[in-house]
């Protein structure tokens, strides 16, 4: 593991790093992964000369339609070599089954990069457990320390495949700090990385889980009757975290979740995200904190109401 100033360095490191591409290998990304790793996997076609291929997560999303999705791609991709994998989508909040896939991946010899920007802290993470090879990680969303921390991971045995970054001299090429040559850091906020994690571990993942799915399935269980809010994130309690996202039905464009956004946070005082890329339209997003209370989701599903009436 090597600090970085969050996951979006850590993974273009490791994406644009990647050496073992050649020009008749493809590389592989889903309409739910994260914009700057899309446009990361997307630059590899000037940089490396290979073919850049992308495909949707199908809607409604369950556990065997992703598995399903990705075993068709791969079987379909043959000389496929590098395959980019969003641990908990920005976008719907959706948990994707990575041991799985990488699985597949591996014995169709394709390296996984894994997106763990949002994953860690929200859910029990062991990346051996996963078993892929890189991967980026955020320590400044669900682990609290300050902003500019993040970090990458790549396996004992692996670092060979990912270029020393910017040709640093600082550190051996063994050595994992030779793949990320930042500059000056803001080392005052690495400083308290001991804290965070200390204040991490003292609620525990389990209790932080169970209070991010309780206020999760709290919002959406009030709004599951109205028939044109569509949730997009499964229920199912291995697809998702604290995250999740709706539809209101034929507001898929970008015009129609801005307004939707804009009247929840003007009326409503309740601050959602309107989430674009996602190939079946436009979504909105809503992320509680373990800190967020059951009366602040009540005054959301009053929203969600309001603006499913209008
Ligand atoms: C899924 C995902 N990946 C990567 C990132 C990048 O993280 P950062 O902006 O902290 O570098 C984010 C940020 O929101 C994200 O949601």
């Amino acid at each position: 593991m090597a600090l970085t100033r969050g996951a979006t360095e850590a993974l273009q490191i490791l994406i644009a790093g990647y050496n073992r591409l050649r020009r008749a290998d493809v590389v592989l990304y889903a309409d739910l992964d994260y914009d700057s790793a899309q446009y990361a996997m997307a630059m590899l076609k000037a940089r490396r000369g290979v073919t850049v291929k992308s495909f949707a997560i199908p809607e409604p999303t369950t556990r065997a339609s992703v598995l399903d999705t990705y075993r068709k791609v791969l079987d379909e991709t043959p000389t496929a070599r590098l395959l980019l994998l969003t641990h908990l989508s920005h976008r719907t909040g959706l948990v994707l089954p990575v041991r799985d896939i990488a699985a597949m991946a591996r014995s169709r010899g394709v390296d996984v990069i894994l997106d763990a920007a949002h994953s860690w802290g929200q859910l029990p993470l062991d990346i051996a457990d996963l078993d892929v090879d890189f991967a980026g990680f955020n320590l400044h969303k669900w682990i609290g320390a300050p902003v500019g921390l993040g970090f990458l991971y790549i396996r004992k045995g692996r670092l060979a495949d990912i270029d020393v970054h910017m040709g640093d001299q600082d550190w051996s090429a063994h050595d994992i700090r030779s793949r990320i040559h930042t500059g000056t850091l803001n080392f005052a906020a690495a400083l308290t990385v001991p804290a965070a994690l200390d204040l991490h571990e003292a609620i525990g993942v389990p209790a932080k889980r169970a209070r991010l799915t309780h206020l999760r399935n709290y919002w959406v269980e009030r709004v599951a009757h109205i028939p044109s809010v569509h949730i997009l994130t499964p229920n199912d309690p291995l697809m998702h975290a604290g995250i999740s996202s709706f539809r209101i039905k034929d507001k898929t464009g970008q015009k129609d979740t801005a307004a939707i956004v804009a009247r929840l946070r003007d009326e409503f005082k309740v601050l959602t995200v309107r989430r674009g890329g996602l190939a079946a339209g436009e979504c909105i997003r809503v992320c509680p904190a373990i800190y967020t209370t059951e009366p602040e989701l009540d005054r959301l599903v009053a929203a969600l109401s309001a603006v499913a009436a209008s």
